[in-house]
């Protein structure tokens, strides 16, 4: 074995806290949601029962009403800051109050397949899904739109994207809770959010826990509250995997349940195609304005739409123009613009994960050299820097957290296609 897969194998196992994955150590101390189910992919070339355990124990810290958590605290930590205490949510095990992207059901199909038909971890695993999917669509789209919003900048796991500015603005910096960041004491100010970001975070999370996590309440009371492409391609492929796996396992309604949902989040995605800025774009519902800041969110719903040509060759080019001269692609914002940051988190470094994304995307629509260029740019960037959290695009250099589990997950996931 290459000594980068064996690095990238052992920061899975340095990082396991018993069957589930920390992003890295101390920076993110609990187990975040779409971290998992990129984890679980990694795990699934390799140990199997390991990747279905990830998601079981992710699966743990589902609420009744099927919203999956963005964090699971499973064991205390004093170094991170919003902890349990913070969210003030009632689950038996304590977790946050949000979500994160779903992409545990494209996680689930892929484990699946790697254990065989006759795996019966799966089912429980594919019920947990189903009613996560059910909540995206009755709790972040009760009007039946096809695109799923966000109530929370960190719900995207894009925490601080330029595409939130405008809609974060609008949001108080008030707080009832004290902000007391702990992230600033493990990586550079510099490669964070801001402090008046964090500020507008936690007032989001005091609103929301006003209103004891209730679905209903939170959307008629929500300050922040963004239709977004991201997100909705990601459900999209998701819902193809699940209704992939309801069939199966025999259960037709269900299949023919997810597919309805499917169909409608195609249709409400195509919408959002805009040939003026070859992009996608997101819609702020509170301002009933598009979302125009150019992020990579644009390109995303690659992975879920076959494309006509026009489009598809459209979005390529784009993604060229922003790639030209940058050392490592993709750039999360578009560079050359004032809010390009090429080291601050999401305001423009390049991440394996969402690299990941972008090429399965670009083949499913028949972009191979695209693919291939974005690929072999992201395993150059892990093996020169290391298992960083992200890289700034504009120098290779890796930054934010370091020995980290999601692009471990990316490098064993890339390097053997
Ligand atoms: C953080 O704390 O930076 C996380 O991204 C929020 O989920």
């Amino acid at each position: 074995m290459s000594k980068h897969l064996d690095e990238a194998r052992r920061i899975l196992a340095v990082n396991d806290r018993g069957g589930y994955t920390v992003p890295t150590d101390r920076l993110y101390p609990f187990q975040w949601n779409w971290d998992s189910a990129f984890v679980a992919m990694g795990f699934s070339l390799y140990d199997v029962d390991r990747a279905y355990r990830e998601l079981e124990r992710l699966a743990e810290g589902q609420w009744a009403d099927g919203m999956i958590p963005h964090i699971v605290f499973h064991q205390p930590s004093d170094t991170y800051f919003p902890g349990a205490n913070v969210w003030r949510t009632r689950h038996s095990v304590p977790t946050s109050g949000i979500t994160q992207p779903p992409v545990f059901a494209i996680a689930l199909r892929k484990v699946h397949e790697a254990a065989g038909p006759a795996e019966a971890r799966t089912p429980p695993l594919y019920e947990a899904a189903l009613k996560w999917h059910r909540w995206w669509y009755s709790a972040r789209d009760p009007k039946g739109t096809g695109l799923v919003a966000l109530l929370h900048p960190w719900e995207s796991g894009s925490d601080n994207s330029p595409a939130w500015d405008l809609a974060l603005a609008r949001v108080p910096t008030t707080t009832e809770t004290a902000v007391a960041r702990k992230d600033t004491g493990h990586v550079n100010a510099e490669m964070r959010p801001r402090d008046e970001d964090y500020r507008r975070f936690i007032h989001l999370v005091d609103t929301y826990a006003a209103c004891d996590w209730e679905p209903a309440r939170q959307w008629e009371k929500a300050p922040f509250k963004v239709a977004e492409v991201q997100t909705t391609a990601i459900l999209l492929k998701a819902g193809e995997d699940l209704e992939h796996l309801a069939r199966l396992l025999g259960r037709q309604d269900d299949a023919a349940e997810i597919a309805a949902l499917n169909a409608l989040s195609r249709k409400a995605l195509l919408a959002q195609w805009r040939p003026e800025f070859s992009r996608f774009v997101s819609r702020d519902l509170i301002s009933g304005e598009d979302v125009a800041a150019p992020t990579q969110a644009g390109f995303i719903p690659l992975l879920s739409l076959d494309l006509e040509e026009e489009i598809a060759g459209a979005l390529v080019n784009e993604m060229k123009a922003w790639s030209k001269g940058v050392k490592v692609a993709f750039p999360t914002t578009k560079p050359g613009i004032e809010s390009f940051e090429p080291k601050r988190y999401w305001r423009g470094p390049a991440w394996a994960i969402i690299n990941w994304l972008l090429i399965d995307g670009l083949k499913r629509n028949g972009q191979t050299d695209l693919a291939e260029e974005l690929r072999k740019s992201t395993i150059d960037a892990i093996e020169t820097e290391g298992f960083a959290e992200y890289f700034d695009p504009t120098t290779g250099e890796g930054c934010g957290g370091l020995g980290f589990s999601w692009t471990a997950a990316a490098y064993l996931w890339l390097i053997r296609q």
